[in-house]
């Protein structure tokens, strides 16, 4: 989730802040917006899973938090990298803020499908998030939760791919 993490620098500039910006992307021809972020940065990494552009993986950020102070984090994308993220800046006691992006129903914290456990309580991404301590978040139980419905996406993309996905055009090769 590269856009909505440009309103999260934005914000933190404003603040008067020291803004260290970290995109990561799957492969080179997903990263977006770098130009975008590298302007509103103080400093700009990029990262991709498999290397074809930046760093490779997350593990360069072990070297830069032993160089560097941080004062906070703020983690936005898969839920895999958000825990390993965290992960990562536990040993230094570095605040991590993880944003969740659950499947919601009612949005109201009665349904109760977005729920996750954090600090030992269950908590709802609509109603209580979308920002929750990512040093206290139960990962596994999430990972688990998300695959619950790993199915019937796969079914829905399926039904969408052959009925011949968007009709606006953007998506046309
Ligand atoms: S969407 Fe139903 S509890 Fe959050």
């Amino acid at each position: 989730m590269i856009a909505p993490i440009l309103l999260q620098i934005k914000a933190m500039k404003e603040a008067g802040n020291h803004v260290t910006t970290v995109l990561g992307a799957r492969i080179k021809e997903a990263m977006i917006l770098e130009k975008e972020a590298k302007e509103m940065s103080d400093a700009l990494y990029v990262a991709t899973d498999d290397g074809s552009y930046g760093y490779k993986g997350l593990d360069f950020l072990k070297e830069l938090l032993k160089k560097e102070k941080f004062d906070r984090c703020v983690v936005m994308g898969p839920v895999v990298m958000m825990r390993d993220v965290s992960e990562i800046t536990k040993p230094y006691g570095i605040p991590t803020i993880i944003t969740l992006t659950p499947v919601m129903i009612d949005g109201m914290g009665m349904c109760g499908v977005c729920r996750v456990t954090v600090g030992g309580k269950m908590l709802f991404g609509c109603v209580d998030g979308p920002e929750f301590d990512g040093h206290l978040t139960d990962f596994e139980e999430l990972i688990q939760r998300q695959r619950q419905m790993l199915p019937e996406e796969r079914l829905s993309s399926l039904l969408w791919e052959t009925s011949g996905g968007c009709k606006c055009g953007r998506n046309k090769a």
